[in-house]
């Protein structure tokens, strides 16, 4: 007897980028263990749980411990004390209604982001932006819904909408009618967004063509310009053609912590092969109670307590320290002549390499000779070649540190 495997795996680049990364730098690390190497790759915060955060998730960590107040499975869902919260904070301000049972709080946007595919039939066309979140590209692949990747770093039967300097980081629609549409605004690697009416003709094509969008909105607390949706469901009936994740880690540093959540309106529908429509929210929630057991009780106290008066103002206070970050990163670069885009709705700057170097020899150079750690943009997709992403999730003295080691680089 043998047993097959599922070969969609085998048309895999080999890892997983960060961990191919991880991979990397942990081996020059061991060469050079006297070299301190900043590391602005992975968009991990460095910045611990702001104290409000601690201390209600401490108090439900002794409920806990009390059979009083002890408690075991919660809904698979999440608790509603979280969803009202939510709903409350985050859709209301903007004028947009959203429903008790339209919000699944879950332990990240990334696992999110990769399981919604499942309630979606394989021979669905799919559209990315190109460079993009490589989640959204491999989950998509595991299933079986692409063929093998072509000479140009593409994977076949998927379509890539680019996003570079030349466009404006603005995807163009999809010439062709394509089914599910991944669009993550602030946009995760390039940190650069779209505009209200920019994200309306994706909203428009959607309904035209019956498509759906997968719209990832984890670095929403991230935007300061006024003309940015902080939701799609800003722009009118976006309701009926929009999925939209959220996420707890990098606003309020739970990437160790796990809490993210994600709506799925009850207007949207897909349809079965005899034409029915059927409600993806319903279809959504069979998968949730099946396969998740919910986020634990103290994590979600946890989050709750992310909307508390003290609790905004702290988290507030860490995304500004970040976005300091972001300007003394696209400040210093530029001073020394790099095209740098992003960082100023997004903790992400992405950096346009000097003629000729391509991506991962720049990650090389950096890692080598200034030892600081960046994501060369080839691994985010073709598109991505000729960029570096920096993130400005580091310290305020190692990102400087940084800074004055890369304007020290000769790249010629
Ligand atoms: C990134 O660096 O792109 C993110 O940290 C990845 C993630 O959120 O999973």
């Amino acid at each position: 007897m043998t047993v097959k495997i599922n070969e969609n795996y085998l048309l895999l680049q080999n890892s997983y980028l960060f961990a191919e990364i991880a991979r990397r730098v942990d081996e020059y690390q061991k060469e050079n263990p006297e070299k301190e190497i900043i590391r602005m790759g992975i968009g991990d915060v460095t910045k611990p749980l702001v104290p409000s955060v601690v201390k209600a998730f401490t108090s439900a960590v002794q409920e806990m411990s009390d059979s009083a107040t002890f408690k075991g499975y919660g809904p698979e869902q999440g608790y509603s004390f979280l969803a009202e919260k939510i709903i409350e904070n985050d859709f209301k301000p903007l004028g947009v209604d959203i429903s008790l049972d339209e919000v699944f709080i879950s332990d990240g946007a990334k696992c999110d982001t990769a399981n919604i595919q499942e309630i979606f039939d394989l021979d669905n066309t799919v559209a990315v932006t190109d460079p993009v979140y490589t989640v959204y590209v491999d989950t998509n692949v595991m299933a079986g819904r692409t063929g093998a990747m072509n000479d140009k770093d593409m994977y076949e039967g998927l379509v890539y909408l680019p996003c570079t300097a030349e466009n404006g980081f603005i995807p163009e629609l999809p010439k062709e009618n394509v089914d599910l549409i991944y669009l993550c605004l602030p946009n995760n690697p390039t940190g650069t967004t779209l505009t209200k009416e920019e994200l309306k003709s994706f909203v428009d094509y959607a309904k035209e063509n019956k498509s759906i969008i997968l719209f990832d909105a984890a670095y929403e607390k991230f935007i300061n310009e006024t003309d940015v949706p902080h939701s799609i469901y800003e722009i009118e009936g976006a309701k009926e053609v929009a999925i939209e994740f959220r996420s707890f880690s990098k606003t309020a540093g739970f990437t160790g912590t796990r809490c993210a959540y994600t709506i799925v309106p009850k207007e949207l529908k897909g349809y079965d092969s005899k034409g029915n429509s059927q409600s993806l929210n319903e279809l959504w929630n069979r998968r949730q109670t099946t396969k998740f057991n919910g986020v634990s009780y103290p994590v979600q106290v946890a989050a709750a307590a992310t909307y508390s008066k003290e609790g905004k103002k702290e988290i507030q206070e860490y995304i500004d320290y970040y976005m300091e970050n972001a300007k003394i990163i696209r400040t210093k670069l530029r001073e020394i002549g790099l095209s740098v885009y992003g960082g100023v709705n997004s903790p992400y700057i992405w950096v346009k390499l000097p003629e000729g170097i391509d991506s991962w020899s720049f990650f090389d150079i950096l890692l080598k000779e200034a030892n600081v750690v960046g994501t060369p943009g080839a691994g985010f997709g073709p598109s991505g070649e000729g960029y570096l992403r920096l993130t400005a999730f580091n310290t305020l003295d190692n990102t400087k540190k940084a800074m004055e080691r890369i304007s020290k680089l000769n790249f010629n």
